[in-house]
């Protein structure tokens, strides 16, 4: 007989956020944020949900349509997973603006096909694939992972994808590989904050090579059974859901092997308070305030922030000896 046992990182059903709070959830933001000051991504604001849904959701590919989940009906009330994602409305994606409106306001002209990734680098067969040849010998998997935000919001998303592993392993890195850098597509014409200086664009975010091969890190193209939608990171975003929800590059088009630590978006820009390595952890603060707590969008009471996200039984191993404070 099989006997499954719990472990703490597990994520029950009843967890998963709604998919109507998180459509809500600059409401439940704006109250959050009452107690914690100004954010720190790009700022919170108050000013109402811009309700300019596009109409269709995203397809990964003509032909190609990620699979509905079976389990979905067990997931949340039906009313609310058959809510359009192209109405969520409060994101984190600088490329479309500081606000978080803006991803969905200005989403509009973003094509996420046709899309090309590259994969190169310290790797024994790099190439430029495109997308439906770089998902094809992988078959989907749902993944419900809680994802935490450094600005101390959470929540809890199901997502469809492939192992990172997978796709990694596929390049064959050479043994000289130590990280895994991602970068986001550059389109100035249609993502209007790259024509600022908010950061030094492209987006750019990595992971050390045994961090991209372990087996919670995932590549996702879509969530709640359903495409990801553009201002979620269509057509392909990274997952890695025991650091801060930075280091999950959104819209990827290319994948490199290096030897040494690639430069990052965030903590280029704010070296003080963006940590390359970014694993969520409760003691180490950010500089203008506590992460001992977070607000899982939906609940009223902030809860405990749990050490590597609550993944620590799967991830902790690769952290051993390592100075977490310092490396923060
Ligand atoms: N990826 C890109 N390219 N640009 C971004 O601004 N924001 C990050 C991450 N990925 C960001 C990005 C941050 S700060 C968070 S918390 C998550 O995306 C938010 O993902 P969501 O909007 O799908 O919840």
């Amino acid at each position: 007989m099989l006997i499954r046992i719990k472990k703490a990182s597990d994520v029950a059903p009843s967890e998963i956020t709604p998919e109507s709070v998180y459509l809500n959830r600059r409401h439940f933001i704006a109250a959050a944020m009452a107690g914690v000051g100004t954010g720190a991504l790009g700022g919170f604001e108050n000013t109402a949900v811009a309700a300019t849904p596009s109409s269709m959701p995203f397809q990964v590919s003509p032909g190609f349509t990620v699979p509905a989940v079976d389990t979905y009906e067990k997931l949340g009330p039906q009313d609310e997973v058959t809510i359009p994602f192209s109405v969520w409305s409060y994101n984190n994606f600088a490329e479309f603006g500081p606000e978080k409106t803006d991803p969905l306001a200005n989403i509009g002209t973003f094509q996420p096909r046709p899309w090309a990734i590259a994969v190169d680098g310290l790797c024994a067969k790099p190439g430029t694939l495109d997308l439906d040849d770089f998902l094809k010998p992988q078959s989907f998997e749902t993944r419900t992972y809680r994802l935490r935000c450094t600005e101390t919001w959470s929540i809890v998303v199901p997502w469809v994808g492939i192992p990172l592993a997978d796709a990694v392993k596929r390049f064959e890195p050479l043994g000289s590989a130590k990280f895994v850098r991602f970068e986001t597509v550059m389109r100035p014409e249609e993502m209007p904050g790259q024509k600022t200086s908010a950061l030094k664009w492209p987006y750019v975010e990595a992971l050390r090579l045994d961090e991209a091969l372990n087996p919670l890190a995932f590549l996702a193209v879509g969530m709640y059974g359903q495409v990801l939608p553009g201002q979620n990171g269509a057509p392909i975003r990274v997952v890695a859901p025991w650091k801060y929800g930075f280091k999950g590059a959104k819209s990827i088009v290319r994948m490199t092997f290096t030897e040494d630590q690639p430069v990052t978006s965030w903590n280029l820009r704010i070296p003080k308070e963006y940590g390359f390595m970014a694993n969520v952890n409760p003691a180490v603060d950010h500089p203008r305030w506590s992460q001992a707590t977070e607000r899982r969008l939906g609940e009223f009471r902030r809860r405990p922030t749990l050490m590597f996200n609550g993944y620590g039984e799967e991830v902790a191993h690769m952290y051993a000896g390592m100075d977490l404070i310092k490396n923060f």
